[in-house]
């Protein structure tokens, strides 16, 4: 990835400008929240998006909270009602994500969701990155902002160590005042689930609902080929690192290609990345029934791409 000047923004009036206008031009922009610094971009936008994974190399596309200044906001991306919408307002600003189902309206890049029909959502407890948000006035993608697999960062200093010349700014808030990762909940057949222990405590949210919230599945445990059923897989059936498709078969190329359907003509993984839902969906619209996928490269997002596409050629 090509080497980009960091821009490290104070928190004052410019900064706070500055900030939104990066996230409007598509730019990754890390901001300070409560409990840690998130990597933001535009989530209505498949590039800005795409380029996340990448600036964090990471080898799976794991779906990502959306980030939003107030509860209307929240209500403009997915839909809560019920014991969602109970914890939302009594614990909202606040270390809280709540899984709710997308509105799909709400033109939610497809790779934020990793294709799921729920989304994460939270609006978070610092003034200074609320107004930035208002200001962005799009809903913003944030997984903590750090290299994959490196600890997540709880100051300015921290995000600029991983990622300065990988992203165009970061907002300098100080440090965070919780520290930790917000508490995830979701919801299954109605009943609230406990998906990652966070910044606000399980007790908190079992006497706002006079009921135990238990431990669900933890989100971040790699599913198993076989366990794909949560996961979005297109109809047709796929092949994978295929030079020479078979007879019935349509490619899905990647680099300079005749093939009519492509992943990125100039070769591109960012690209690559942000088109693939996107492609899957239209190839199942277009009722394709087998799709011979091109090799693609295992270096960068490339990564994260086979790992996705090997999901969704799993037995099923
Ligand atoms: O405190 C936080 O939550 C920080 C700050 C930046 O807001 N963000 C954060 O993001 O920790 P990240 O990407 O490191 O963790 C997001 C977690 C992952 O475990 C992911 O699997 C889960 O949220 N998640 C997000 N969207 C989901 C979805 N639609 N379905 C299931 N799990 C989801
Ligand atoms: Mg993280």
């Amino acid at each position: 990835m090509q080497d980009i000047a960091t821009e490290h923004l104070q928190a004052d009036e410019a900064g706070i400008d500055r900030a939104a206008w990066h996230l409007r031009h598509g730019h990754l922009v890390a901001l300070p929240t409560e409990t840690v610094y998130g990597l933001g971009a535009d989530a209505t936008d498949d590039l800005a998006v795409a380029r996340i994974f990448g600036a964090k190399q990471r080898p799976r596309f794991n779906p990502l909270i959306l980030h939003v200044p107030d509860l209307a906001a929240a209500q403009a991306v997915a839909d809560l009602s019920g014991d969602a919408l109970r914890l939302a307002e009594a614990f909202w600003p606040g270390p809280l994500t709540l899984l709710a189902p997308l509105r799909e309206e709400a033109g939610v890049a497809p790779l934020v969701t990793a294709g799921h029909d729920r989304v994460a959502v939270r609006v978070p407890d610092l003034d200074l990155t609320r107004e930035v948000l208002r200001r962005a006035a799009v809903p913003v993608a944030a997984p903590s902002a750090n290299i994959s697999g490196k600890v997540s960062p709880t100051r300015a200093e921290h995000v600029l160590n991983g990622l300065s010349g990988r992203i165009e700014a970061v907002l300098d808030g100080g440090p965070c005042t919780v520290g930790v990762e917000s508490t995830i909940v979701g919801f299954d057949n109605g009943g609230p689930r406990l998906l990652r222990p966070g910044g606000l405590p399980a007790e908190a949210l079992a006497e706002c609902l006079g009921t135990a919230v238990h431990l669900g599945p933890d989100p971040e445990t790699p599913i198993a080929p076989g366990q794909m059923s949560s996961h979005y897989a297109p109809s047709a059936r796929l092949r994978l690192g295929v030079t020479e498709p078979l007879p019935g078969e349509t490619l899905l190329g990647f680099g300079p290609t005749e093939a009519e359907w492509t992943l990125s003509r100039s070769g591109d993984l960012t690209e690559a990345a942000a088109r693939l839902f996107h492609v899957l969906r239209e190839m199942d619209a277009a009722g394709i029934e087998r799709i011979a996928v091109a090799p693609i490269p295992m270096t960068g997002l490339g990564l994260a791409i086979n790992d996705r596409l090997s999901r969704a050629a799993a037995p099923r």
